[in-house]
């Protein structure tokens, strides 16, 4: 097999399509909107093998400045990870791993992935830990929501920039777990949560949250300064609600009683290296995840 290896290659126009390309077969997902938006990162960072100018086998590397315990720290997520087919079990993506893992081991404090039920047996042979995430789930007495929290619509140009401002200027969400990192934020708006966004002018934040039956469970917040999250709420809320879920720890949203549970939905999370809530209940947050 006359494969080439390619990595950091974002600035070659032709590298980059190939790797949208194979992004689209691989996991039916096209970022070229992400990109034409202008909110591509430089800190996801692509480990390839070319054959011709296809990409056959391929991971990345995203590189996240997190707040954990309240200090900022780099750590590292493994993503959009696969081999084509036909050139799978020849150990091409154990070693387009084994680089990105050298590449980053020495500047990056540790590594998280969230894992499909078929990649399993591949990231322990990686050597990656299975975990399991816990979100925190506030009962509440519902209550209707007073006037000024405003849909946004990513289709205005005018809606973008005010998102993409908050998310430029924000405070983490949390001091335990929290990430920064705008431009991964601009992705979940612009492909996932597109519908899910409000925000709040009194507050100057915006809230990334949906209901069902009675439940609120909020993806993100994301401003300058955090509000309790009882001022928050009482700019959405409903008087049908009983509870609220966070997907991300909410230590610095003022809550009192809450418990933590398993999500139900797995993600299929595993770790490297020397994780800070190890045995703890934690979770990664949702707008995290690359
Ligand atoms: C998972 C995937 C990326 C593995 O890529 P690959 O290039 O075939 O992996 P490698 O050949 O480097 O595998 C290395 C080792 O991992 C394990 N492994 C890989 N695929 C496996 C599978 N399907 N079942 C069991 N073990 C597997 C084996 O131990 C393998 O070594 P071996 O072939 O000597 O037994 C590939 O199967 C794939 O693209 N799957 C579909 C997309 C996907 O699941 N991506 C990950 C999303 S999180």
């Amino acid at each position: 097999m006359d494969l080439t290896y390619s990595d950091d290659y974002w600035d070659n126009p032709e590298s980059k399509r190939a790797f949208l390309d194979f992004l689209i077969r691989i996991h039916n997902l096209d970022l070229s909107l992400w990109d034409r938006m202008g909110y591509w990162d430089n800190k996801y960072r692509p480990f390839s093998f070319f054959d011709g100018n296809t990409v056959v086998a391929s991971t990345c590397l995203y590189s996240m400045d997190m707040t954990i315990r309240g200090e900022r720290r780099l750590v590292a997520q493994i993503s959009s990870v696969g081999t084509l087919p036909g050139y799978r079990r020849r150990g091409l993506n154990l070693e387009l791993t084994r680089k990105a893992l050298k590449w980053a081991e020495a500047t990056h404090d540790f590594f998280f992935l969230f894992a499909d039920e078929e990649a399993l047996e591949f990231y322990k042979r990686c050597g990656f830990r299975r975990t399991f995430e816990h979100k925190t789930r506030l009962h509440i007495l519902g209550r209707t929501a007073r006037a000024g929290a405003a849909k946004m619509d990513v289709q205005k140009k005018e809606h973008l920039d005010l998102i993409y401002r908050c998310a430029s200027e924000r405070e983490p969400v949390c001091d335990m777990l929290g990430v920064y990192n705008e431009r991964l934020l601009m992705f979940w708006c612009l492909y996932f949560l597109t519908d899910n966004i409000s925000y709040i002018a009194d507050l100057d934040l915006l809230i990334l949250y949906e209901r069902k039956d009675g439940i609120v469970t909020v993806f993100d917040i994301v401003g300058k300064k955090l509000p309790p999250f009882s001022e928050v709420y009482s700019y959405i809320g409903s008087a049908e609600d009983t509870a609220v879920e966070f997907m991300f720890m909410p230590d610095k949203l003022g809550l009192q009683e809450s418990e933590q549970v398993l999500l139900e939905i797995d993600n299929g999370t595993h770790l490297l290296g020397d994780f800070p809530f190890e045995g703890s209940k934690f979770i990664l947050p949702y707008t995290a995840h690359a």
